[in-house]
């Protein structure tokens, strides 16, 4: 009895934290009279962030980084500070580099096209990836490696991981061999296990984690899973600023990555009569010409945020949320019984964050397009989103497209896209995907499942 009080205070405590924190940070959604369901594209900003960020701005006087001048150093001091930030908020400290991007797919890019693949090669990939993780594959097709997909479950969309194991057994003689996953889908919220990071580079593989989905609720220490290298986009954590992402490089992979170039801020030494270089030893080597020196002082206040209010209190908090909309999702039916919601994935919240992919289901059992799905929400002003997400690999899956059937549409068409492919195959692709994050509160939840229930015959 008293156990089960104490667990209600704090959820009262916590509701209370919560909606003091949207009411300080986020009144602009009730103002505009918008319904967010998207935090897995794109987190909302606290309006607390801008300002912070926007005071120091206008207060100081920043020049481009890596001078002697004094409004030089000055963003230099801030952007390394910001960097030793991220290093410490994610335990990477000692054994990585902390390389400042434009998001989580140019980290990605810099891995697909530094990375030594050749003949010798394999890239191993879920087949739960976000495109800017498929797209590693033509780097590695470039180069003469081989590429194969490890594939998921159409139960739950988890990994198989029998077949997982037997493919990281089988490349034993290959040199080079990189596999990469999510630690969580960006499109079915499963978290697949990370253990496979340490399990894989026992095998002698490296591992690129893309943790751009994970981390906006999860806590991802890098000494306890040392990928080897690590993705992510800031803006999906705190909102605030986009267009800043970061890769993660193992100080002891570092040198396995061959830059096919160089750029301004990348080389300790060019020479132009002898075409010679030499490039930087650390983060700089990847980052090349100027920084994003204004938005990046933003990521040590945003981190700072999340941890006031706890990664603990988001992971619970978007876990209730999701658990919520679940539960109420399984028992929303039609007049005559039949189910209103189909959930694809997992229907509960064991290893799983608060990503739900599903499809509105008529009385009949069939698909309601999901286009027609997001034009009534558009309507009432929730943002939803809707299509496969960039993520092919689930789609396929769910909707049990063949390979046959890719090849056919795709030899067919000079140009593909996904609603020509509905067309041409005269068969349903996509869903709608809703994601919840911090700033979701009870009225939001309320929002949607009124909304579902709109569709009810
Ligand atoms: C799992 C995952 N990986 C990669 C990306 C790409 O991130 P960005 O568009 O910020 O480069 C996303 C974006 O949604 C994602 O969810």
């Amino acid at each position: 009895m008293e156990i089960s009080s104490s667990t209600q205070q704090q959820d009262l405590k916590s509701e209370v934290f919560f909606e003091e924190l949207r009411k300080r940070d986020f009144s602009r959604l009730e103002e505009n009279q918008q319904v967010y369901f998207d935090y897995t594209g794109g987190n909302l900003y606290p309006e607390s962030l801008l300002k912070e960020h926007y005071d120091f701005l206008s207060k100081n006087v920043l020049g481009n980084p890596h001078s002697t001048n004094p409004t030089s150093k000055l963003a230099t001091q801030m952007v390394e500070e910001a960097r030793k930030k991220v290093l410490e908020y994610f335990n990477a400290s000692e054994d990585y580099f902390c390389i400042f991007t434009a998001n989580a797919s140019n980290a990605l890019k810099i891995v697909g096209e530094c990375y030594p693949f050749n003949e010798k090669s394999q890239l191993l990939l879920f087949a739960d990836n976000h495109n800017s993780v498929n797209g590693l594959r033509e780097f590695c097709k470039s180069k003469k490696g081989t590429f194969q997909y490890c594939p998921m479950y159409y139960e739950d969309l988890r990994i198989d991981e029998t077949k997982l194991s037997e493919l990281l057994h089988n490349k034993l003689d290959f040199e080079n061999k990189l596999l990469a996953f999510p630690a969580q889908s960006n499109v079915s919220g499963v978290k697949h296990d990370l253990n496979w990071i340490k399990k894989a580079q026992d095998l002698s593989w490296d591992v690129l984690l893309d943790a751009a989905a994970f981390v906006p609720t999860s806590k991802l220490d890098l000494k306890e899973y040392p990928a080897n290298f690590v993705s992510i986009s800031f803006y999906k954590i705190f909102g605030f600023p986009t267009g800043i992402g970061c890769l993660f490089v193992r100080k002891d992979t570092f040198n396995k990555l061959h830059k096919p170039w160089f750029a301004g801020g990348t080389v300790s030494f060019a020479a132009v009569n002898e075409p010679l270089h030499k490039l930087n030893t650390n983060h700089e080597r990847f980052e090349d010409g100027t920084i994003n020196y204004l938005q990046i002082p933003a990521i040590k206040n945003g981190l700072d945020y999340i941890e006031n209010i706890g990664m603990v209190n988001i992971n619970k908090r978007v876990e209730k949320h999701t658990q919520f909309i679940l539960s109420h999702f399984a028992n929303l039916k039609h007049t005559n019984g039949n189910p209103l919601v189909a959930v694809y994935g997992p229907k509960d919240t064991q290893s799983r964050g608060g990503t739900i992919i599903f499809n509105v289901l008529d009385k009949d059992g069939k698909n309601i397009p999901f286009y027609e799905v997001e034009a009534k929400a558009n309507e009432k002003n929730i943002s939803i989103r809707t299509g496969c997400f960039c993520n092919p690999g689930i789609d396929e899956v769910n909707n049990c497209i063949s390979n046959e059937e890719l090849s056919k549409y795709y030899s067919a068409k000079e140009g593909a896209n996904f609603l020509e492919m509905i067309n041409y195959l005269g068969k349903m692709r996509g869903a709608v995907r809703i994601s919840v994050g911090f700033v979701t509160n009870q009225s939001d939840l309320q929002n949607l499942i009124h909304f579902i229930e709109s569709f009810r015959a």
